[in-house]
């Protein structure tokens, strides 16, 4: 993930104020007839030029024509020793995902291996839209996982680790059999192969104005197409299986989710009304709010009611147990707190809380004050 630290920023800066100059300071020569001196450059000293190390370092881009994938290989029998470490505890053993998580296999058949055109993806009755039914590019799931998976250690796999990881999701999707070495060498053949690769809208005419790229999104504005079709909907018996939605939703933006602690058949619009309005009254307590954010308040701004709830489980174990289990325990308040931040699992069950390292040594004490609290 992209975080501006402060000496990034000052380069920024730099940047800036340097473009700013510079425009002025062309303008002045521009007016300024003949033999003026060329103006100082007192942005000359911000910043320097990114050396080719770190270029390359932030240049991993994989693209559809394979351009940027770096050589290597790996079986599907090295994939599986990966997956089974560092993926299943999210994706599930065979890539049919936990209850939470994105199911990335599943759904595809050997015909859609041989039109490259997914047949479920036009069922609204078929429950899910796994990874492998809808990637187009092999180069995506490739770059995919090289930046951002396991979702708890992104990059740090090795490059072979990729590849067999990836070799092993597509042996459990047929498109490769179980002896296979997927590597630089025959990933554009695996291509090929792959179940949705001809799903994909092309860029044709439609997004074009005068023959140039459409950036104003005007082609867009005409004879549009006027009614939706909702392809998905929460079953009843699983609005509220992950708490209230409403609540989860953050408060920017005029969609709010439906308040799932109200019977399905309540109208959706009032209840969204009254959420927002719930929630922008919100905004403006912690807008006036005191110096120590409460403990509830905190957990909700660190989204920590995404995985959480007070009184049952989710991803994670209730409030209410964790305060259980370390009833007159000493040392949980400095545990727990470290926990918090730095993430890990095992002591709930396989699936691990990512860290939180963004909280303040104070949020910290007062969410975990808030939690210890939470069984009373
Ligand atoms: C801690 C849980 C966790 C672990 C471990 C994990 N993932 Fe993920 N994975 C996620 C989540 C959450 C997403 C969805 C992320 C998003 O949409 O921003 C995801 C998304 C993906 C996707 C894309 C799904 C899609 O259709 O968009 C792929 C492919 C994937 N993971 C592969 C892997 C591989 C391979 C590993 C092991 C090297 C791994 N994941 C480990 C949680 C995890
Ligand atoms: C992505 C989901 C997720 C998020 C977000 C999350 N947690 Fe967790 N949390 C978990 C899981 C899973 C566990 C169980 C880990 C284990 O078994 O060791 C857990 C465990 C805990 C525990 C018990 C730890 C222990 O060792 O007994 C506490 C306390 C806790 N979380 C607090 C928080 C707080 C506070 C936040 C927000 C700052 C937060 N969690 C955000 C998933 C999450």
């Amino acid at each position: 993930m992209f975080r501006c630290t402060d000496r990034m920023r000052h380069v920024l800066a730099g940047l800036l104020i340097a473009a700013g100059v510079a425009g002025y300071a062309s303008q002045a020569l521009a007016q300024a007839k003949p033999a003026v001196a060329a103006a100082p450059k007192p942005w000359a000293q911000l910043g320097r030029v990114a050396t080719p190390d770190e270029i390359k370092a932030w240049d991993i881009d994989v693209r559809a024509d394979f351009k940027g994938l770096p050589a290597g290989s790996g079986s599907v029998e090295k994939g599986q020793e990966v997956w089974e470490a560092k993926c299943a505890s999210c994706h599930g053993i065979f890539g049919e995902s936990t209850e939470v998580f994105t199911p990335i296999v599943g759904g595809t058949t050997k015909e859609d291996i041989k039109t490259g055109r997914v047949a479920n993806l036009t069922r609204p009755d078929y429950p899910q839209r796994t990874t492998m039914m809808k990637v187009s590019q092999v180069s995506t799931l490739w770059d995919y996982i090289n930046r951002a998976m396991p979702w708890n250690a992104p990059k740090s796999l090795k490059t072979d680790e990729v590849y067999a990881v990836l070799a092993y999701i597509l042996s459990l999707a047929e498109v490769v059999p179980e002896d296979f070495t997927l590597s630089d060498k025959n990933i554009a053949q695996v291509q090929q192969r792959m179940p949705n690769r001809n799903g994909k809208l092309a860029y044709t005419e439609m997004w074009k104005v005068s023959g140039k790229p459409d950036v104003q999104g005007s082609t867009c504005m005409k004879n549009c197409a006027t009614d939706m079709d909702v392809r998905s909907m929460l079953p009843d018996h699983a609005r509220d299986s992950h708490g209230n939605l409403a609540e989860q939703n953050r408060v920017v933006g005029p969609f709010r989710g439906a308040d799932t602690l109200q019977p399905p058949n309540a109208n959706p619009a009032a209840l969204a009304k009254a959420a927002t309005t719930k929630a922008a009254s919100e905004t403006v307590q912690i807008a006036k709010g005191t110096a120590q954010k409460p403990g509830d308040q905190i957990a909700k701004d660190a989204n920590c009611l995404a995985c959480h709830a007070l009184d049952r489980k989710l991803v994670g174990p209730s409030f209410k147990e964790v305060a259980e289990k370390y009833k007159g325990d000493a040392k949980a308040p400095e545990m727990l707190a470290a926990k918090i931040r730095n993430g890990g699992q095992g002591v709930w069950g396989a699936i691990p809380m990512p860290g939180n390292a963004q909280l303040s040594a104070e949020d910290l004490q007062s969410v975990v004050k808030w939690i210890l609290e939470a069984g009373r």
